[in-house]
């Protein structure tokens, strides 16, 4: 069983990534999860985060984290999630607890704390995670590895070249890319593999509670999807929750990854270094390949547990 710190801008994956977690506490055990200001303002987010752990009766430490990145001004992202992040269910209010409102901190006293040593689970931008290793890196030998939806190394989604957790924020992933804890990168190569179907969606209605969150969940996130030209529907930040619960489901390959931080047309493109012999070390395994009907398998099985049917 492995200790871990989910730290996300929920958004309809980040939501799906979170539910998956909290329906396998035999093998994860969710430590604290964090928030950070990407797929809509810190507020938004931490209300979303508050909505499905309410939803689900965890137990879980919720921390707030970053209002935005360390040097640019915050893109959020409603074209994609909607005005409230995400869109599409109806919760009720709830009173989930908040335990700090400074998750750089909690992050640090949570993994300190431990025996043994922590995972980091990165689904939005890097900035909560960049300063924990800059302000406290003694902290690195406790961590056993930072998997992160983020990046792509053939091509993006908020640019051409760049996907969004890592245009948001570039600085903040170059100094987790290059912080020497090892990362594993589930970036669009292997996420935009990671999807579920219309009928696969549907399929959920009528099943339990938790099935009819996350059809409505998915329902939004598919039709908002089609603007982009997707008719199924990728659950990104799902893989780096299902690398954790059987990295056997991926292949993938280590590389020298960078990060271009400059304004430019590239900002936010993650570069992975594929010459022959590299100039630099191996310091990412990049995620390139899934056996989707496993992930889908995951998922299904995580409603059903949570849903106890
Ligand atoms: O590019 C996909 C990533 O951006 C996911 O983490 C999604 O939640 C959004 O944050
Ligand atoms: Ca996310």
């Amino acid at each position: 069983m492995r200790n871990i710190i989910i730290d996300c801008d929920p958004g309809h994956d980040d939501a799906i990534a979170l539910l998956v977690a909290l329906a396998n506490p035999e093998k994860l055990n969710v430590l604290a999860v964090t928030t950070i200001g990407g797929n809509q303002t810190i507020e938004k987010v931490t209300k979303n985060a508050k909505n499905i752990l309410a939803y689900v009766n965890a137990n879980v430490p919720l921390a707030i984290g970053q209002e935005g990145p360390l040097v640019k001004p915050l893109n959020t992202a409603p074209e994609a999630h909607g005005d409230t992040g995400m869109d599409g269910p109806y919760f009720k209010d709830n009173n989930y607890p908040i335990v700090s409102d400074n998750a750089v901190l909690y992050m640090y006293q949570t993994i300190m704390a431990q025996e043994g040593r922590v995972t980091l689970v990165g689904l939005g931008p890097l900035t909560n995670i960049a300063l924990l290793l800059k302000t406290f890196p003694e902290v690195k030998s406790k961590i056993e590895m930072i998997s992160i939806m983020g990046g792509g190394i053939r091509r993006g989604n908020m640019t051409a070249t760049a996907e969004f957790n890592i245009y948001v924020d570039p600085e903040a992933a170059k100094i987790v890319f290059s912080s020497g804890v090892q990362v594993v990168m589930s970036g669009l190569d292997v996420t935009e593999k990671a999807y579920v179907t219309l009928d696969e969606i549907e399929s959920l209605q009528n099943r339990g509670e938790v099935h009819t969150l996350v059809y409505e969940l998915l329902k939004f996130y598919n039709e908002s999807g089609k603007q982009f030209g997707f008719v199924d529907s990728p659950i990104h930040d799902l893989c780096a929750i299902c690398y954790l619960l059987d990295p056997t489901m991926f292949t993938g390959k280590r590389y020298h990854v960078d990060v271009v931080t400059d304004d430019c047309m590239t900002r936010g493109m993650t570069i992975a270094d594929r010459r022959l012999k590299p100039a630099q070390v191996e310091n990412v395994l990049v995620l390139e390949d899934i056996d989707r009907e496993a992930y889908v398998h995951s998922l299904f099985q995580a409603l059903a547990r949570l849903d106890n049917i």
